[in-house]
């Protein structure tokens, strides 16, 4: 991890974030979780009215096991908490997208339609058919940030919100520490975590707009810490998401290996 060395607590920089030497060695058994690679997508649809079962939660915490994270879960039947995360999310996913700068950080890499998310294979992709006749008649100008009583912004909200309604698990990763080794094993941790809810027909959606740093925010993102038990604690929250069954989605669009890759 970070071989030449960690970028700073501001800002990422240039340098590589991980080596990594691939090494075949028929003596090593993959890890089972491999076979969820391909079936794994972030699904933020509604999902299914049933909680997820007590076997699949336990496996959702051990998935993450010897990583230096904390893992939290809450599910229908724990009303007050349920209440209190779907109201946080909510506030929190409004001021995203009443807030222009953030709303236009979406904006610049929405890909409209089929060509331009061929083209870019990155950012948000949408496929709808009314976006792409709003789209295509030059009504949606992605230079400006949508006025919070505008269709598209209530659209969004209503959207969001039906999925937050349908929503009957949420799930949490927390850490002592907020260094950048952390913060690549709770990558790690996460993808483990994703990758096992998968095999046990779950999906998840993440909630990041609470957990972002910048100033409108800044309540929201007290109100989670201090929902999770993380203020006390002086976690920092690093991953908060839906957990649910959902219908089976297709995957997102990939630029690829190369994309990725340091040039030596
Ligand atoms: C740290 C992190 C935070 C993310 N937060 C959100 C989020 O708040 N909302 C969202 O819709 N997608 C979020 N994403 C993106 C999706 O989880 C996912 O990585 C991306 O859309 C690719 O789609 P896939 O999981 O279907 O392959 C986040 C991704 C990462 C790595």
């Amino acid at each position: 991890m970070f071989p030449e060395g960690e970028y700073s607590a501001k800002a990422p920089d240039t340098r590589p974030t991980a080596r990594i030497l691939l090494v075949r060695d028929a003596a090593v058994q993959p890890d089972p979780l491999f076979g969820q690679v391909f079936k794994r997508h972030t699904h933020r649809g509604v999902y299914e009215q049933r909680t997820p079962d007590a076997a699949a939660l336990q496996a959702l915490r051990e998935s993450v096991k010897g990583l230096p994270v904390h893992v939290g879960l809450v599910t229908r039947g724990e009303d007050a908490a349920m209440v209190r995360h779907a109201q946080i999310a909510m506030d929190a996913w409004r001021t995203e997208l009443v807030t222009p700068r953030t709303l236009l950080e979406s904006y610049h890499v929405l890909r409209i339609g089929p060509k331009e998310i061929v083209q870019h294979r990155d950012g948000i992709a949408l496929n709808t058919r009314m976006v792409r006749v709003v789209d295509s008649l030059g009504l949606f100008d992605r230079t400006q940030a949508s006025a919070p009583d505008s269709s598209e912004i209530k659209g969004q909200l209503e959207r969001f919100n039906a999925a937050i309604a349908s929503t009957p698990a949420y799930f949490w990763l927390s850490t002592t520490q907020n260094d950048r080794r952390t913060q690549l094993l709770t990558g790690r941790a996460y993808v483990r975590a994703q990758l096992t809810a998968t095999a046990q027909g779950l999906s998840m959606h993440p909630l990041s707009q609470a957990l972002q740093e910048y100033p409108e925010q800044a309540a929201h993102h007290q109100a989670v810490h201090q929902l999770l038990g993380a203020t006390e604690r002086g976690h920092t929250v690093q991953m908060w998401t839906r957990l649910g069954y959902g219908p089976a989605i297709g995957p997102s669009p990939r630029r690829g290996l190369e994309a990725h890759l340091a040039k030596a």
